[in-house]
């Protein structure tokens, strides 16, 4: 068959289906969620859009958080710096949603719905990952957006008092009572998404906040994750140490990720070892996704 007329069936054949003809593929949506404040979301979120941005791709970015808006932040001072100090940094498109304020329910949650899906539309036509930040509440939204998550990462800081977000644990034995209200929550969204497509979600809890001093707890939790993630259907990554170094930099829109970038082109300051291993923590999270490959779409 000549070129022309492939192209023309697979057209037609992309026309019924409804799918653009080679379309790149649809971005990979990543949900940062956990039913607690203060649990790393927004930094996990700023970390793992940064780094896929250094790594040429291009990501989307929806913050849900309308108490903190903290990714928000992160991102306003990161386009200040930029501005300010003449500093080119990658920047993800980014998008903040708040809850519709409809008094009556139904028509609110079809407002927060419509609002969500527009979004992720628009991103997911257009990027290679969006990465999506929720509050540390449970909220309509944040159950509609851990519906379309193709991963889903939850970071718990490391402490037994945090544990209960997945699932509570006998405090004597140690074995594993029942789940949480958000592990429930998270069963629900998987099933909505096996309905809605037929896809699943791969769902990835990350401990936060490690500390080398107190190795009892670290080995202890290390062992009740891995019975629980047996137990609740979730994949175990390495996640961050408490460091200065993922908070300190804030003001300024950075990560430890591009003062490595920036050293290098312009001889700025220089890193230190804390950034070296930060960015090692950083690099073993996303390697732990297994996220999909692809080749980083061109604007
Ligand atoms: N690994 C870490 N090391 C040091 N500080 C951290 C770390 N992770 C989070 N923080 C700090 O803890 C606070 C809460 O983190 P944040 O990402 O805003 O949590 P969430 O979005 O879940 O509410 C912030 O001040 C943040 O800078
Ligand atoms: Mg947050």
């Amino acid at each position: 068959m000549p070129v022309a007329d492939l192209a023309q069936d697979v057209n037609t054949q992309a026309a019924k289906t409804g799918a653009p003809a080679a379309a790149p593929a649809p971005a990979h949506v990543i949900v940062v969620g956990c039913e607690k404040g203060g649990s790393g979301k927004s930094t996990t979120s700023m970390h793992l859009t940064v780094a896929l941005l250094r790594l040429g791709y291009k990501v989307g970015t929806i913050d849900l958080d309308a108490r903190q808006w903290t990714l928000t932040r992160y991102l306003s001072n990161r386009a200040a710096t930029m501005q300010r100090d003449r500093m080119p940094l990658p920047m993800p498109r980014h998008f903040f949603l708040a809850p519709s304020d409809k008094v009556n329910r139904n028509e609110a949650q079809e407002e927060d719905r419509a609002r969500f899906e527009a979004i992720l539309g628009r991103l997911t036509a257009e990027v290679d990952y969006v990465v999506i930040d929720c509050a540390g509440t449970d909220s309509f939204l944040a159950r509609v957006a851990h519906s379309y998550a193709d991963t889903l990462v939850t970071p718990v800081n490391d402490s037994f008092v945090d544990l209960d977000v997945v699932a509570h644990v006998d405090g004597r034995t140690g074995e594993v009572q029942r789940p949480s209200v958000y592990a429930e929550m998270v069963w629900e969204q998987r099933k909505a998404r096996a309905k809605r497509d037929g896809g699943s979600i791969d769902w990835i809890v990350m401990r936060n906040r490690l500390s080398n001093l107190d190795a009892n707890n670290k080995r202890e939790m290390g062992e009740v994750l891995e019975k629980l993630a047996r137990r609740i259907g979730f994949r175990l990554a390495p996640g961050f140490s408490e460091r200065v170094i993922f908070r300190e930099l804030f003001l300024q829109g950075l990560t430890m990720l591009d003062v490595f970038d920036q050293s290098h082109r312009d001889g700025g300051a220089k890193p230190r070892m804390s950034h070296v291993a930060a960015r090692q923590e950083v690099r073993a999270l996303i390697n732990s996704l297994q996220l999909p490959e692809r080749a980083p779409r061109r604007s």
